[in-house]
């Protein structure tokens, strides 16, 4: 099927342009373009961006497919923009195997939604004391680049420096979730002063710069490719900023929960709010705001963690830490990185494109086009252009919907955002040419 998207402003920039869409590949770009028998998406209003790549989702199959399924979560991924998500290793059985990674890799071309990348184990069912086959991973059908033990730190310095040799040799990255395990024995919120009036243990910000400080030294002294996960204090947003400035190959994404919420959430002790690592600072918060900007942080990514209701809603210090975030992201990032909202009713509704001259190309860059350089995902990250692959996803900039959680595509419901209002709806998603998503409803 070929496609004719007519009047879409590609990244929010000059006059509108009709794309067509055909043999996988965006054929033609220009206006006015004759429909000749393609099928016509009316854009009008709308903005294109690159298909979103996210670096950080756990699709919780095999194993958990109670909370999430590599399907609903592709659609849960699509639904937001996305045209590739790499799969967390933390399912059951882990994904320490070239067989486990292929399963999930075979999982995700049968749903079809998105390109699902499977992350690999670091370490043999993520218990932090042997290296998995790293080499039979990157080498299986699923070629897998990225390794991570995310959930749990790679804490032994002996086994990170292993880690990041090894990947070395096929220009692997190895991504850390920097938790020193020895300062978070029990911690359940930030270290600071929400912590100590609701009576939780505290997670402090030193456990995790401790350990970016760290591997960025073995990273330097290795010479091989660092990727930070979910950085969430100021602190570390100054060693990545230094270690940068320094020539280290380092990378880090922050979340979308870590740009817009703080610990300050917490006070309602719903638990829908409990992720790691913890909700931070204003102070956090505004330092991270300004990485992302500056690109000491080079990604947005989700952090995508369905938990179901047994596991979610008890008591704080049962209940799972994570939050869903697929679907939100997009939003999130304009709400943080568009203009202010106006008083004026008049003006509520922002002129199509209209939003901040640049925050397009932010989002395209952070959520887009430099999570795919670090997966290394050839075909997504590119800018809609003639030539390129057809990854791309419409955005209409002047929508405004408050979040469902029984509206959302995961299979679980723990979304922080239930009841806000925020901006911007995708309204159709497209892999390899191919509609996902139309009419901001999914194809499949
Ligand atoms: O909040 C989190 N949830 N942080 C992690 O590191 C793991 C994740 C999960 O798997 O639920
Ligand atoms: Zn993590």
């Amino acid at each position: 099927m070929t496609y004719l998207i007519r009047g879409v402003r590609v990244l929010g920039r000059g006059e509108p342009v009709d794309l067509r869409l055909r043999d996988g590949v965006v054929a033609e770009a220009g206006p006015g373009l004759a429909a000749a028998g393609a099928a016509v998406v009316d854009a009008d209003g709308l903005v294109a961006l690159p298909g979103l790549v996210d670096l950080h989702t756990h699709l919780r199959e095999p194993g958990r497919e109670d909370a999430e399924t590599v399907e609903t979560g592709s659609r849960a991924a699509a639904l937001g923009g996305y045209t590739a998500v790499c799969a967390m290793a933390n399912t059951d059985p882990v994904a320490d195997t070239a067989g486990v990674v292929e399963q999930v890799w075979r999982l995700g071309r049968a749903a079809g939604l998105v390109d699902v990348q499977p992350v690999g184990a670091v370490t043999v069912g993520l218990r932090g004391e042997r290296l998995a086959e790293l080499a039979a991973m990157a080498g299986s059908a699923a070629r897998v680049r990225v390794f991570s033990d995310d959930g749990h730190c790679v804490a032994d310095p002996r086994l990170m420096r292993r880690a990041l040799e090894y990947v070395k040799t096929f220009d692997g990255v190895v991504a850390q979730h920097a938790e020193e395990p020895r300062l978070t024995e029990g911690a359940q919120l930030h270290e600071g002063e929400m912590a100590t009036r609701l009576g939780l243990a505290g997670w402090p910000a030193v456990a995790e710069e401790a350990i970016i400080a760290r591997d960025v030294l073995l990273a330097a002294h290795v010479g091989s490719r660092l990727h930070v996960c979910h950085v969430s204090t100021a602190g570390s947003v100054e060693i990545l900023r230094q270690a940068r400035e320094r020539g280290v190959q380092v990378t880090a994404e922050v979340t979308p929960h870590h740009l817009f919420l703080t610990d300050a959430s917490a006070s309602s002790y719903d638990p829908v709010f409990k992720v790691n690592p913890p909700l931070r600072t204003v102070a956090d918060l505004a330092a991270l705001r300004q990485a992302v900007v500056d690109g000491v942080i080079d990604a947005i990514a989700t952090d995508h963690a369905p938990h179901t209701v047994e596991d979610k809603e008890c008591e704080w210090a049962y209940a799972r830490p994570g939050m869903l975030g697929l679907q939100t992201a997009l939003p999130v990032a304009l709400a943080v990185f568009g203009p202010a909202p106006r008083r004026s009713r008049s003006s509520q509704r922002s002129e199509p494109g209209e939003a901040a001259p640049d925050v397009w190309q932010l989002i395209a860059e952070r959520m887009s086009r430099a999570p795919a350089r670090i997966a290394g995902l050839a075909g997504h990250g590119r800018n809609p252009a003639v030539g390129e692959p057809a990854n791309l996803t419409l955005v209409d900039p002047a929508a405004r919907w408050t979040v469902d959680p029984a509206g959302l595509a995961s299979l679980s419901r723990n979304t922080p955002y239930a009841g806000t209002e925020l901006p911007g709806r995708v309204v159709a998603t497209f892999l390899r040419g191919e509609p996902t998503v139309l009419d901001g409803k999914a194809c499949r």
